[in-house]
């Protein structure tokens, strides 16, 4: 097909020898297939900042870090450059926690590189070289639902391990292949220490995966993984290999108010003696 003008570039250097077929155009990107010599991959192309919907992106950037100062500062004065240092923020997100997250052993796509607002990336494909449809495409057995989602949960505490929450984590961002899913989308990723929206987008992020597998496994639905998850992430005990029971208890210690109460008379009586010793000491 005729080489979609963003993608030019990457044809000018060698990187991408020919672009196959559109495969999709969502929300935030158009993604390609791409021939690289041999190799059948996939290029993410960035919408412009004005075309993508993520309108409330200030809520996921709390918190990142910019290398540069210079950087910072244009990017907090809102100048052409600092746009431009912005757009590549958003862009190196996603390739950098691609990098760190395959690393640490969550499936994601390969990541081969971000070059001018264009992520290219493992196609996931299933065994007979068919795209992986999206774990909102398919519909699975109760047994099938019950394993994917202990595996999205070890994927979700090494990422958490990582300091990374997903923040856009849906069944629309998860592919199926013949292993099992595969998390995509991740230029939103939100920084756990440092972002104060971490914890409800984590919340959030979790729960919509106990409620798309909890479709084929209805026991999933009590599960508590969000919670529990979070609360020992925060006590600093959150590790790879943690062993989770999917409960949680709230702190469910009701307060002992005849003891409160008991401490509130007393207080009033000490005040009320006071009162009374200064009266006297007037007299
Ligand atoms: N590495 C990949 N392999 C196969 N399909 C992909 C890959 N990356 C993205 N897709 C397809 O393209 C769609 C859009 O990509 P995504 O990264 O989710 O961007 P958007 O922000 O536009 O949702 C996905 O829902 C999926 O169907
Ligand atoms: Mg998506």
């Amino acid at each position: 097909m005729k080489i979609p003008k963003r993608i030019q570039p990457l044809v000018d250097e060698g990187l991408v020898d020919e672009v196959i077929r559109p495969l999709m155009s969502g929300k935030e990107a158009s993604v390609y297939i791409v021939r690289c010599g041999e190799d059948i991959r996939c290029a993410k192309v960035y919408k412009d900042a004005d075309q993508r919907s993520f309108k409330q992106a200030v809520l996921y950037q709390e918190g990142r870090k910019v290398r540069s100062s210079r950087r910072a500062r244009a990017m907090e004065k809102g100048s052409k450059f600092g746009r431009k240092q912005q757009e590549e923020s958003w862009q190196n997100a996603e390739v950098d926690a691609l990098f760190k997250l395959a690393k640490a052993g969550v499936r994601v796509p390969e990541p081969y590189g971000c070059y001018d607002g264009v992520l290219l990336m493992e196609l996931v494909c299933d065994d007979e070289g068919m795209v992986a449809p999206r774990l909102g495409d398919v519909a699975m057995d109760a047994d099938l639902a019950i394993d994917d989602h202990a595996t999205m949960i070890h994927y979700i505490v090494l990422m958490l391990c990582e300091g990374l929450v997903h923040g856009d984590l849906s069944e629309f961002n998860v592919l199926v292949d013949d292993h099992g899913p595969v998390i995509i989308d991740l230029p939103q990723a939100v920084d756990a220490a440092a972002n104060n929206n971490a914890k409800w987008m984590f919340e959030r992020d979790v729960n919509n995966m106990r409620d798309y597998y909890g479709l084929y496994a209805p026991e999933l639905l009590t599960t508590q993984y969000a919670a529990e998850i979070w609360s020992l992430y925060e006590a600093g005990e959150l590790t790879p290999d943690v062993e989770l029971s999917g409960e949680f208890a709230e702190d469910t210690h009701s307060a002992d108010v005849d003891a409160v109460l008991e401490q509130i008379k007393a207080a009033f009586a000490e005040a009320e003696a006071r009162k009374a010793g200064l009266a006297d000491d007037d007299d």
